[in-house]
């Protein structure tokens, strides 16, 4: 094929990208990658390939449309940086297909005016974007609430779309609720390990023995399982608040 030719499929398809980097997606990472669905909630095991995935999206979104702006959001400043590593590995091993303006840590800034920015969630220069065409988050369900209420009017104008990737982490937060209760709004997708092609079946049986039922569970098993923080589950919880349980020391009387 032509040069000419190999970039117009990759223009046409991420999933063409993502072989340029010798990756060959997982069914659902394809669907990820090709997908234009407004609002996508990825709810997929430990190291199934959440922030690989994320970084050639990102990569095929601002190379192949000039002047759009992408926005990684991770809990933290340290997993920021990881993510955003990817996304340079993945746009120097296609040989930098656009010409960069400027790389540093955590953005690249292409000579067709797009951008790519990885921000840890609790940055408070967040705010400051607008008009994004991409928003990922990464490890969403470690993302805090009010974080994602300052970043969504983002989307509103440019009409942009939302990924939001995670393992379980207890059933609270936003990534959580819209899981559970958010509606036909979201399209939700399940990757539990024992779909994952590069995770063995010994490696897991492995991973339960060490790590117990409930983190199993919760890290291989996409199970929204309480809260680790949480000594008592939710049901024992409610138990405890039995409307028809009098009060030993009432307050107020
Ligand atoms: N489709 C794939 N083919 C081969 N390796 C993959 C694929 N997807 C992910 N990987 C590899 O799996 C490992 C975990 O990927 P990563 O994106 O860090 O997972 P996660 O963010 O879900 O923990 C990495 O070494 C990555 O390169
Ligand atoms: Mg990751």
């Amino acid at each position: 094929m032509s040069r000419l030719a190999v970039d117009l499929a990759r223009a046409l398809d991420p999933v063409q990208l993502a072989s340029g980097i010798g990756m060959d997606p997982d069914p659902w990472q394809a669907e990820v990658l090709r997908t234009d669905h407004p609002r996508l909630l990825l709810n997929c095991c430990r190291q199934s390939g959440k922030s690989t995935t994320s970084a050639v999206k990102a990569t095929h979104v601002a190379v192949y449309e000039p002047g759009s702006l992408t926005l990684l959001l991770s809990p933290s400043l340290r997993q920021s940086q990881e993510v955003f590593r990817k996304v340079t590995a993945v746009y120097r091993s296609l040989g930098r297909p656009v010409p960069s303006e400027s790389e540093n840590a955590l953005s690249l800034t292409l000579e067709n005016g797009s951008r790519i920015v990885s921000l840890p969630g609790t940055e408070g220069t967040i705010r400051s974007f607008s008009a994004v065409r991409l928003l990922v988050v990464d490890e969403a369900s470690r993302v805090p609430d009010e974080t994602i209420a300052a970043v969504r009017p983002m989307l509103a104008v440019s009409g942009g779309q939302l990924v939001a990737l995670s393992t379980p982490w207890g059933r609270r937060g936003w990534w959580f609720e819209a899981w559970e209760n958010g509606g036909a709004v979201w399209k939700r997708v399940r990757v539990p390990a024992s779909e994952c092609p590069r995770i063995s079946p010994t490696f897991l049986a492995e991973e339960r023995a060490a790590l117990g039922e409930w983190f199993y569970r919760q890290e291989y098993d996409c199970a929204f399982a309480e809260t680790s923080a949480q000594l008592f589950t939710e049901e024992h919880l409610r138990a405890m608040y039995d409307a028809r349980v009098r009060p030993l020391f009432p307050t107020g009387a």
